[in-house]
């Protein structure tokens, strides 16, 4: 009996104990001053490993991949030039990333999610629509010019439209190293998922479903 009273404590305590733990963190803190990555480690656990700090050198801490504007000729229209540990392996285990995103008129972000982050983003010219969607298909967007910003809560569907008349630029920064990005059109219509599961999905016959399928094909 008594057993079973403190048995009951513990659990208690437990679960109060995991609720005092921040549910709202993204990456992991670091347990170091950096951790510049070894992207060619052939170990990798949650993360890169670091690479000696002893060859680590100013310029690891810098990157220049934002200073050209990106290419927009695609059929999207819009080029995102990702600074995450991939192309900037200072970030490792810092918990941070940041997107410059260039829009031709017209073009579009399309729709997609960031599993390991939420997002922030300033504008810097031009005019976006920027809408997301929540777990309840809520759906929340206002067009944005030059300095000002947007949030997009972490996981959820979003996208950027641009709705001038004139090229957009746009930076966005997110609470992980590397966020990740799903993009819904590709997910569902690029990957390997069975017709049968899209014509049951959508409720189409197999030929809209080809026809979707047939613009993503690279
Ligand atoms: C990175 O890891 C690879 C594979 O383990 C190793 O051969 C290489 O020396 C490492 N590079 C640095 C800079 O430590
Ligand atoms: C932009 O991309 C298109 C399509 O790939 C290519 O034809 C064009 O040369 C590129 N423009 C520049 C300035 O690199």
């Amino acid at each position: 009996m008594a057993a079973s009273l403190l048995l009951h404590l513990l659990c208690c305590l437990i679960v109060f104990l995991l609720l005092l733990l921040p549910s709202h963190s993204a990456d992991p803190d670091p347990l170091q001053d950096f951790c510049v990555a070894n992207l060619s480690a052939t170990v990798s656990v949650n993360g890169f490993p670091c690479k000696p700090a002893s060859e680590v050198t100013s310029d690891d801490f810098f990157f220049d991949g934002f200073t050209e504007e990106g290419n927009t000729t695609n059929p999207f229209a819009s080029f995102l030039r990702p600074a995450n540990v991939l192309t900037f392996p200072a970030l490792n285990t810092l918990g941070i990333a940041m997107n410059r995103v260039d829009i031709a008129p017209g073009g579009i972000n399309p729709p997609h999610s960031h599993p390991r982050a939420s997002e922030v983003g300033v504008i810097i010219e031009g005019k976006l629509l920027v809408g997301f969607v929540t777990t309840n298909n809520v759906f929340y967007s206002k067009v944005l010019t030059a300095g000002q910003m947007f949030v997009v809560p972490r996981g959820l569907v979003h996208f950027q439209l641009n709705v001038g008349d004139r090229k957009a630029l746009a930076y966005t920064a997110f609470n992980s190293h590397l966020p990740g990005a799903a993009l819904v059109p590709l997910n569902l219509f690029a990957s390997s998922i069975p017709n049968e599961v899209l014509t049951k999905t959508f409720r189409v016959d197999a030929d809209v479903i080809d026809t979707i399928k047939s613009k993503f094909k690279s």
